[in-house]
């Protein structure tokens, strides 16, 4: 066996132990820091802007993680509704709150965007990390950071499961379609997620449900293998059972999907691919070294080490 294997399968097996998991159970990491959120909205938004030439009025978060900092963003930005979907509750109102607050404050003094020297993993990457007063004019924020308005959303985070909220919306865990009103959403987005969906084909389908047709999806996707192993694509030489070790009992880790199949799922459920932006990294692996089941995967997917893709429903 790979050496490099060995350490990773001896944690697995140590985790699937029965009660070793939830002694281990932490947070995902980027959205407990509100520059990280606010870095990350800014590149989707940007994105979108560059299609349409108006804020989003609804828009959905996949997997916000430990807290809703990103989608908050997207409401003091001028969006009027953000329905959160992930399967595990990371985030908690305490940190939610003391977030916005930080937020407004990044918001009113209209900081630069946190860029890649502080952030170095975060994508897409910008040709101009200044606050894009050209999106956000003084116009907009005087509505979307007005007091009542910011007064209404704190107000919404003190109660998070009312169901009366209009600004915040969330279901954890989502798996059912209907979780999301059809033909509803303008934008969709993620950061660092759909590498991690098991079901990627039912959240393609939902995805295309939910938004309206002419609607922007806009996901950052690390393929990298997390931890799985030292070598940074190394996870697709293990086979089905090393796998399931390697995940030590957790129903996610991540899906070892490439990028060609995100590609795929796009045009498959209805949605054209306006920006694919891969990143490379070297691929040292031979083909013998892949496990059956990725022997197939071409040079192209296994030197892609992230992508950022924007679509459209057509
Ligand atoms: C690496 S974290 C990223 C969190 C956050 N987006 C960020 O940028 O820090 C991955 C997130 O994806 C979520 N996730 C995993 N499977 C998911 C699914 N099927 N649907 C929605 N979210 C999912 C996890 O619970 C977690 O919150």
């Amino acid at each position: 066996m790979n050496q490099e294997k060995i350490k990773p399968i001896i944690k697995g097996m140590i985790k699937h132990i029965p009660g070793v998991k939830s002694l281990i159970r932490k947070g995902t990491g980027g959205t407990s820091e509100s520059r990280y959120c606010y870095s990350v909205w800014f590149r989707h938004l940007k994105s979108w802007h560059a299609v349409y030439d108006k804020l989003p009025e609804s828009a959905a978060e996949l997997g916000p993680g430990d807290s809703l900092g990103i989608g908050l963003s997207a409401l003091l930005s001028g969006v009027n509704q953000i329905h959160f979907l992930d399967v595990v509750k990371y985030w908690d109102g305490k940190r939610n709150l003391q977030i916005f607050e930080e937020l407004v404050t990044l918001f009113k003094s209209r900081a630069d965007i946190p860029d890649n020297n502080e952030y170095p993993e975060i994508t897409p990457f910008l040709e101009d990390y200044s606050f894009p007063s050209s999106i956000l004019t003084d116009d907009i924020l005087e509505n979307s950071l007005s007091e009542t308005r910011l007064n209404l959303i704190r107000k919404e985070l003190l109660d998070m499961d009312n169901p009366n909220n209009s600004f915040i919306k969330y279901q954890i865990p989502w798996f059912d379609l209907h979780v999301v009103k059809h033909n509803s959403l303008d934008f969709i987005y993620s950061q660092a997620v759909l590498e991690h969906v098991e079901e990627l084909e039912n959240t393609y389908d939902a995805m295309s449900k939910w938004l309206k047709s002419d609607g922007l999806m806009s996901h950052s996707i690390d393929f990298r293998s997390h931890g799985s192993i030292p070598t940074w694509n190394g996870h697709w030489t293990y086979s089905d059972m090393e796998w399931h070790i390697v995940k030590g009992g957790k129903s996610f880790l991540i899906n070892r999907q490439p990028h060609s199949k995100h590609v795929e799922m796009n045009l498959k459920h209805g949605f054209k691919i306006i920006e694919d932006k891969p990143v490379k990294l070297e691929n040292k692996l031979s083909k013998n070294q892949l496990s059956k089941k990725f022997k197939n995967l071409s040079e192209d997917d296994l030197s892609t080490s992230t992508a950022y893709i924007l679509s459209k429903k057509m």
